[in-house]
């Protein structure tokens, strides 16, 4: 009987008939999802009776196999969005609809040098392998060992062998960060504010910078200090939601799954050295950086008692 090839996996995809040693994804009637490993002569047993894997090995993807009460599974492989959200876990991970946003909006592409921290689940690290593709490169840090080496863990198992495109480096990114030139960076981390100096100092003139953060003191503390440094373009802050739709005939309304809040996400692109960002002709909305507001302060914000006079921009 055929065996997994490692070599043929540098995407994750496999396609053709089932093998053994792949995981394989049974949808049961209900659109509940089960997973099993395949092995010779193995059994997956459901309170309708046990599948064998005999069944499903050298059957095409897309088939349908019966449990010995007679009830049909779904055998699909299970797909990245599917791995990243099922997997072994440390750290919570970036979720699909999120990472489809990071990689557009952050123009992920096919050679792409990325740096990327924290590695967590190594959930965004897959996703960044498979668009900077065998001629890019993925520069991973993680602070905690044990989150690392679930992250290769995670990584091996998808891409059935240790990725050639990926360098994973444990440590704090501030200390840890490599000499090498990055044209993207990633940072999904609690106190991404800490780690903009050390990533302007390699990321190219052009390169994109893409902070995830879950609430909304770390997106304020993110964009200010991307302001104070002045390297970088106005920061775009977005949030992006997902909802799913049940369609029958008649009836179409919103479906019950709709994900709620994830993390907001934050752009700004790198300046050329030794250029700043331009003073801003937009006045700030009045109180915004008042006696209260006591984060990084742009120089365009004017003095402290800014509520109270509402000054003009000042050039940099
Ligand atoms: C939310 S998790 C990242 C999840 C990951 N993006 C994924 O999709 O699986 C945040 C990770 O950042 C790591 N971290 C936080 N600050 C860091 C830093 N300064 N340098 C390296 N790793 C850091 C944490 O240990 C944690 O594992």
């Amino acid at each position: 009987m055929a065996e997994v090839d490692p070599s043929e996996t540098l995407s994750g995809v496999r396609t053709g008939p089932f093998v053994v040693g792949e995981r394989v994804s049974l949808t049961d009637p209900k659109g509940r999802r089960h997973s099993l490993l395949l092995s010779p002569g193995g059994a997956f047993h459901t309170t309708k009776g046990r599948i064998s894997h005999d069944d499903l090995i050298g059957a095409a993807e897309g088939s349908v196999v019966y449990s010995a009460g007679g009830v049909a599974y779904l055998a699909f492989r299970q797909l990245l969005e599917e791995f990243t959200v099922t997997m072994p876990r440390g750290a919570a991970v970036v979720y699909p609809k999120d990472a489809a946003h990071i990689l557009v909006q952050t123009d992920i592409f096919p050679g792409a040098r990325v740096l990327e921290a924290g590695a967590g689940s190594g959930a965004l690290t897959m996703f960044l392998l498979r668009a900077v593709g065998p001629t890019g490169r993925v520069y991973s840090y993680e602070r905690r060992a044990d989150f690392a080496a679930i992250a290769a863990r995670n990584v091996e198992t998808f891409f059935g062998a240790p990725h050639p495109s990926w360098t994973l480096r444990v440590g704090d990114l501030v200390d840890a960060i490599g000499p090498e030139p990055i044209d993207r960076a990633v940072l999904d981390m609690l106190a991404p504010w800490e780690c903009v100096d050390a990533v302007a100092g390699v990321l190219q003139p052009g390169g994109l910078l893409c902070c995830y953060v879950a609430t909304t003191t770390q997106l304020g503390r993110t964009v200010e200090t991307l302001r104070v440094h002045g390297g970088f373009t106005e920061p775009d802050a977005r949030e992006y939601s997902a909802r799913d739709w049940h369609a029958q005939g008649l009836a179409i309304r919103p479906g019950h799954s709709t994900s709620g809040h994830t993390g907001f996400l934050i752009f700004a692109r790198r300046l050329a050295p030794g250029v700043t960002t331009p003073a801003r002709r937009r006045r700030p909305a009045p109180g915004a950086y008042g006696s209260d507001y006591t984060g990084p302060r742009p120089t365009w914000a004017g003095p402290v008692d800014a509520d109270v006079v509402d000054p003009e921009p000042v050039s940099p």
